[in-house]
């Protein structure tokens, strides 16, 4: 699809006096933005009281904007239901997993199964989307706000239960079934009906994992039944314009791909520095990559968000950070061209509108700390400056259009669910492992795409599979099918889809049969060498048999590299240089070239051009196989820097 380049913002004119809104939009027009976001949390302003609706200053807005040149993107307000509601339905309000209700007085403060919420949600949806449907000026939608922030996706309420049990119902028919599915004859867990069922929070140990993945395979249901009802409205009252939503950044609580499924515009919201403090606190220390890329961001990390989401349908950014944020451990200001290069690689990754978070500065209340492209005294942040400069080599650059890469990647919201329930190591990480093989890949300057197990595989090259615990023969034999060279990763393929240990733990057609599993601490790895590389294994060891090919030795005499007539397999979690070495070798394999590049220097290929960032302290070269027509930067990249090259 060809599309030019977007900008956008996030505008909360509810929070300013009216007579700075026309110069807002003036000055946005004049920046080069084109969509404004508004609404996601002005419910309050919007009906102020119970079924009184104060259309006047949302009306003057939209037509301030639409008639500065500005898009508008109306949100609907679900995120922040207001007191009244909260006071008339007061069991409507989501509960933690310890029992206790969660307050008013932030947001987020509703459960997704409260059939009262549901209704509120849509009625509020069907008067936003009945008043603006058809204006000029409103021509994209978002429905809610980042749908499970502040650790929302569970509710442990009363309404949560019911449908639970409802869901359940539905799902096995009998309770014989159900109480075989979870093996529930385990510690005398079986039930004689549906309505004995609770859910699996406050139990005395661990509760069954069965029941915890059921759990979140409904509520992960829930979040896409609340957001396909607002779609739903909207699309009656406006026909044509695309719905969004926005998601975020390493958060995996429900299936996106099935909640996009209802979505065009999937969205995230990008914020590097934020996100590479809360990762390194949750996946694993890296002192080196904090160190170096405190102001900027790791450098893969927003870019698989990127593959990520654009997997799922049209790719935005509708929340860029602009400056400092205010939520992270430390909050540093980004690094000078630091929200330029974040800007540039998303839209290298084929986003449509990369939109900033958000316009000023808010004086009061809980974000005071976070940045905005103009201060609060309405005078320009640095941000803006940068994405002035972006908007002026906008004038005179379109990327083309994206083609299908030729690795893929193996992305599976469940896969991730049964490795965390099933955990037998604190360390296995999901994401982290899969930004790994990730990484491996973009160093030896490849550009992915990340699928799902729905995905055609057909046209790849090389397929990667990290991890995916359920992984059935099927899946196996059609990734296979495509043709391509197939490198899967450790805990794969020793689940049913239901949770329980298969009889025999066989990824024959991958040279390997897993026995036992060797979990161990990050600190204790298991040496290794392959190819006269040294390295290590760790966190995840599989013991077993080789059927296939087998190459390396380690420590514990285990294979760690294996290869059958449908593909490769790695025994164990290597460590990044390890990972590196052995995905240089996957991709010659399978035709592709590698070329090792500078520490931090990343390329990401769209059509015929070539788009390198360097994310790192030091100023890089781009390595002589790169030849072209510099279009923007220079061959040598200070941190932060961008440089784009067409390739003929
Ligand atoms: C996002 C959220 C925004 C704002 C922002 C601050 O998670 O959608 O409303 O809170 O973070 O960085």
């Amino acid at each position: 699809m060809t599309h030019s380049q977007q900008l956008g913002v996030c505008y909360y004119p509810e929070h300013w006096p009216e007579d700075l809104w026309i110069n807002d939009a003036q000055k946005m027009a004049d920046t080069g933005i084109n969509w404004v976001r508004i609404a996601e949390f002005a419910w309050s302003r919007i009906e102020p009281s119970p079924g009184k609706f104060d259309w006047d200053w949302l009306d003057k807005i939209v037509d301030i904007l639409g008639k500065a040149g500005l898009k508008v993107v109306m949100c609907t307000p679900t995120a922040t239901p207001p007191k009244w509601l909260v006071d008339q339905i007061p069991d409507m309000v989501a509960v933690n997993a310890n029992g206790q209700p969660r307050k008013f007085g932030s947001r987020r403060h509703y459960s997704f199964s409260h059939t009262g919420y549901l209704k509120e949600s849509k009625r509020i949806t069907e008067a936003v989307a009945r008043r603006y449907g058809d204006s000029p000026y409103v021509q994209a939608w978002q429905t809610d706000n980042e749908y499970g922030c502040h650790e929302t996706t569970y509710s442990w309420c009363a309404s949560s239960l019911n449908a639970f049990r409802d869901w359940l119902e539905k799902k096995y028919q009998t309770i014989e079934k159900l109480n075989q599915a979870w093996g529930n004859v385990f510690w005398s867990m079986e039930y004689n009906n549906f309505n004995e069922i609770e859910l699996p929070n406050l139990t005395v140990t661990e509760a069954n994992p069965s029941h915890n993945f059921d759990f979140r395979q409904f509520s992960s249901d829930q979040v896409k039944k609340f957001n396909a009802a607002q779609v739903g409205i909207i699309k009656k009252y406006s026909p044509g314009r695309p719905v969004s939503h926005n998601y975020m950044g390493h958060f995996t609580e429900f299936d996106h791909r099935e909640v996009a499924k209802d979505l065009d515009i999937v969205a995230w919201d990008s914020y590097p520095i934020g996100f590479l403090q809360n990762m390194q606190l949750i996946a694993r220390e890296d002192k080196k990559l904090l160190h170096d890329c405190y102001r900027v961001g790791d450098p893969d990390f927003q870019a698989y968000h990127h593959d990520l989401y654009r997997g799922m349908g049209r790719l935005w950014i509708m929340e860029q950070q602009p400056g400092p944020v205010n939520w992270a451990k430390y909050n540093p200001i980004p690094h000078p061209g630091a929200v330029r290069l974040w800007t540039w690689e998303a839209f290298a990754h084929d986003a449509e509108v990369v939109s900033y978070f958000r316009w000023r500065q808010a004086p009061f209340a809980q974000e005071q700390m976070h940045a905005g492209l103009m201060y609060r005294n309405n005078t320009p942040s640095p941000g803006y400056q940068e994405v002035e400069q972006v908007n002026q080599e906008l004038q005179k650059i379109t990327l083309p259009t994206t083609t299908p890469s030729s690795i893929a990647l193996v992305h599976d919201y469940e896969a991730c669910w049964i490795t965390e329930l099933d955990g037998q190591t604190q360390d296995f990480h999901y994401t982290r492992l899969l930004l790994d093989f990730y990484k491996a890949v973009r160093v030896n300057g490849g550009s992915l795409d990340i699928v799902g197990k729905d995905s055609s595989f057909e046209g790849y090259k090389l397929i990667l599979i990290p991890s995916f615990v359920h992984l059935t023969e099927d899946l196996l034999n059609k990734i296979n099918k495509s043709g391509a060279k197939v490198l899967a990763g450790p805990r794969t393929g020793i689940k049913t889809p239901d949770f329980q240990l298969l009889e025999h733990l066989s990824l024959e057609g991958l040279g390997f049969q897993v026995a036992r599993i060797d979990a161990l601490p990050r600190e204790l790895p298991i040496d290794v060498e392959w190819h006269n590389v040294k390295g290590t294994l760790s966190i995840w060891r599989e013991h077993g048999q080789a059927s296939g090919i087998s190459e390396g030795k380690a420590a514990d005499r285990m294979p760690i590299l294996t290869s059958g007539n449908k593909g490769s397999y790695l025994c164990g979690w290597p460590d990044q240089k390890l990972l590196n070495h052995i995905m240089a070798a996957q991709m010659q394999a399978a035709g592709l070239t590698p070329i090792t590049l500078p520490e931090y220097l990343r390329v990401r290929q769209r059509g015929n051009c070539l788009i390198f960032t360097n994310y790192g302290p030091e100023v890089v070269e781009i390595p002589e196989a790169y030849q072209g027509e510099l279009l923007l930067g220079n061959r040598k990249l200070s941190q932060a820097d961008v440089t784009i090259i067409k390739i003929s």
